[in-house]
């Protein structure tokens, strides 16, 4: 989608929003697949709720985007514009025990800063691609951790309310890749509570996961990390691994030969070819094993 109307240019200058047009999408998801539309940067929190208003008022619909590593974006031109926030300069501030983090802060890089300042407990999140703010919305963890155990303040866009609030950790549930927020609430900022500990135990921490995580997934490839959700008490890498379906492909869309519940982008695949995968393994899976798996990532598709 394109903004052409020079009312609506005005007023996202004014706003301090800077357009990017004709962006690839397939140049900013780690699946590397999507087509294009234009991208709005937001420099200032503050301006979000007159962008959305002004966005509704020109009828033009909109996407949030965080680091786009959990994210299958559609083929061609696609009929809504992104929002992404700009990474402001300090990302993080440490006061104490406490981290106050931009959404847009990359992940791995909040995780080896609060280290160095010999905050840890999340050791584990440290190979996870994308942001802060995707890593919060979708409580992302592994090898034991998940983010929300550690999250005091959360400021949001809340759709519903159209306006920025701040919510304190009680008042959020975090389960397993799940969270209470709004399909459309916007990340901003999080406050973390991180224990101390000296920054060579976290290190050793940190190589441990690393070690773990470059022995049993295929980190140099094009993925979204996991596709589906583990379904209680099982594993879908496990189960679509038993099926023998490692290699399986559709186009250049192929499950990984290293982690089954792994899909990479092998070449050119488009969304088709992936969804088409996706849609093929599901059924395959619940055949064999009666149960249907339910999407890790998320879809954007028109
Ligand atoms: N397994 C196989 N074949 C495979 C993959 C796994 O037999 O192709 C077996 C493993 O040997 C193991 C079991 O399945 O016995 C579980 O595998 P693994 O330890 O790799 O964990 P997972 O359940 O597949 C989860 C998360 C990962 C996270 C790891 C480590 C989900 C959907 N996946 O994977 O998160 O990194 O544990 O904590 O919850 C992600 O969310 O995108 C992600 C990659």
């Amino acid at each position: 989608m394109r903004i052409e109307d020079s009312k609506l240019k005005t007023g996202l200058d004014a706003l301090g929003v800077d357009l990017h047009s004709g962006t690839s999408l397939a140049e900013r998801t780690s699946l590397g697949i999507g087509g294009t539309t234009d991208l709005l940067r937001i420099t200032k929190h503050e301006s979000i709720p007159h962008l959305i208003s002004l966005l509704e008022r020109h009828q033009v619909p909109y996407k949030f985007l965080g680091g786009g590593s959990n994210l299958l974006v559609g083929d061609g031109e696609l009929p809504w514009v992104i929002l992404q926030l700009a990474r402001p300069d300090p990302e993080i501030v440490l006061a104490g025990n406490f981290a106050h983090v931009d959404a847009a802060a990359d992940l791995g890089r909040t995780v080896t800063y609060c280290a160095k300042h010999d905050l840890g407990g999340m050791e584990g999140l440290i190979g996870v691609p994308g942001t802060v703010g995707g890593a919060l919305r979708m409580n992302a963890g592994a090898y034991g951790m998940q983010i929300g155990s550690y999250v005091r303040e959360v400021k949001l866009y809340r759709a519903a309310e159209r306006r920025i609030e701040i919510l304190r950790g009680q008042e959020i549930s975090f389960e397993y890749r799940h969270t209470s927020f709004a399909p459309d609430d916007m990340m901003l900022a999080v406050t973390l509570e991180l224990p101390s500990k000296p920054f060579k135990d976290i290190l050793q921490g940190i190589r441990i996961c690393n070690e773990k995580r470059r022995s049993s997934q295929p980190l140099g490839q094009k993925s979204a990390g996991c596709i589906f959700k583990n379904p209680p008490g099982s594993s879908a890498g496990r189960m679509i691994d038993e099926l023998g379906l490692k290699g399986l492909s559709v186009g250049d869309a192929r499950v990984s030969d290293r982690h089954a519940n792994f899909f990479v982008n092998a070449g050119c695949a488009s969304a088709n070819d992936m969804l088409t995968l996706i849609s093929d393994v599901r059924g395959r899976v619940e055949k064999a094993f009666g149960v249907r798996l339910e999407n890790e990532v998320v879809v954007w598709n028109r």
